[in-house]
């Protein structure tokens, strides 16, 4: 038995920052943002919430599999940017969807997030738990960057994800993940309080070591890809796209040039959402697989990596 992604789904609030506005208000260009990360443009919630939106992915994704919300199990949010502390997230998406049998959490791994998530869920199926889990990245990151500071602010967008996971006969793929504390000072975020009288009341912000992260990133993501198709005796030529956290354009790259693997098993579109942390590997996914580029039984590779420090992958066969 194995989880086999049955629906995604995918939703952005409207609101569109593009990279000029931002050379509006911080010391920045245009151009700075799109050679340095690939970055266009991003989306910033204004009536959005972290719930609304994850809410509207898992919608889709549970229509796309066909299923009715009272055979969900499990939800589980990926977030750190949650609108309130309790209830959490998955348990206000189960409200809004009526999946009155699922049990809800929510998971907090930075960037590592959705792939954390999509792992434990995988674990609860093989083990016999659950049948159909909904998992959603879903971040309102603009309320947590410092728009003061042009090493971050230029970076990240706001955004949420979906993908429906049901049991079915298969393989199944052992996952890879790992975290390293001792790094974790490199990207922070101490304090966030969430939502209150309606306006996010924000008492820290994003601090990062950019070039620090950036090694981390371009050393690390390959080194988890190539441990995840060891364990399952597959090689980078068996895998047919690798979707990795939409960071930065470079570091994709990076990882594809040490893979020795044609950039174009690496899809990106970070260059319209900019970094949305846990949600950027399911809103690539979602588009991959609304536009008609996945095949039933090509093999993908979820890569995500973060604050933590966090970083891992899994190997997956799409089954839609
Ligand atoms: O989900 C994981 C989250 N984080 C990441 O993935 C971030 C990983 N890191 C990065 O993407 C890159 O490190 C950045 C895009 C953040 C920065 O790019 P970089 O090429 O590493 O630049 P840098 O930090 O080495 O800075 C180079 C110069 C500095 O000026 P000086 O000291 O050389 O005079 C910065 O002050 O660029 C300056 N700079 C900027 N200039 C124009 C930094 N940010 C900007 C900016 N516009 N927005």
């Amino acid at each position: 038995m194995t989880g086999m992604i049955c629906g995604t789904g995918a939703c952005v609030p409207e609101r569109i920052l593009d990279n000029s506005e931002i050379a509006e208000f911080v010391d920045t260009s245009d151009q700075w943002i799109r050679e340095r990360t690939g970055v266009e443009q991003r989306r910033i919630a204004r009536e959005e919430t972290t719930v609304s939106m994850a809410a509207e992915a898992g919608r889709q994704a549970v229509e796309e599999a066909g299923i009715s919300p009272e055979d969900i199990d499990m939800i589980i949010t990926a977030t750190a940017t949650p609108d309130q502390i309790f209830p959490c997230t998955a348990c206000e998406v189960q409200k809004e969807l009526g999946a009155v049998r699922a049990v809800c959490f929510d998971m907090n791994a930075a960037c590592s997030g959705f792939l954390f998530a999509y792992q434990t869920a995988q674990a609860y199926i093989a083990s016999g738990i659950c049948r159909n889990i909904l998992i959603t990245g879903s971040e309102r990151l603009s309320g947590i960057v410092d728009w003061k500071d042009r090493g971050t602010c230029i970076l990240f967008g706001d955004g949420a994800g979906a993908a429906l996971i049901r049991a079915k006969e298969g393989k199944q793929y052992l996952p890879f993940a790992c975290s390293d504390g001792t790094g974790g000072s490199a990207l922070t975020c101490p304090g966030y309080a969430g939502k209150q009288d309606g306006d996010q009341k924000v008492i820290s912000h994003i601090s990062m070591d950019g070039r620090e992260v950036f090694q981390f990133a371009v050393r690390r993501v390959p080194e988890a890809v190539r441990e995840v198709l060891k364990k399952n005796d597959l090689k980078t030529e068996d895998i047919d796209w690798f979707v990795l956290h939409q960071a930065n354009q470079r570091i994709v790259e990076a990882a594809a040039k040490r893979l020795k693997t044609e950039i174009k098993k690496f899809p990106m579109n970070l260059q319209k959402y900019g970094n949305t942390s846990s949600a950027s590997i399911p809103i690539l996914l979602n588009e991959l697989n609304r536009s008609g580029k996945l095949k039933k039984g090509q093999k993908l590779i979820l890569a995500g990596f973060g604050a933590g420090l966090s970083w891992g992958a899994s190997v997956l066969e799409w089954g839609i």
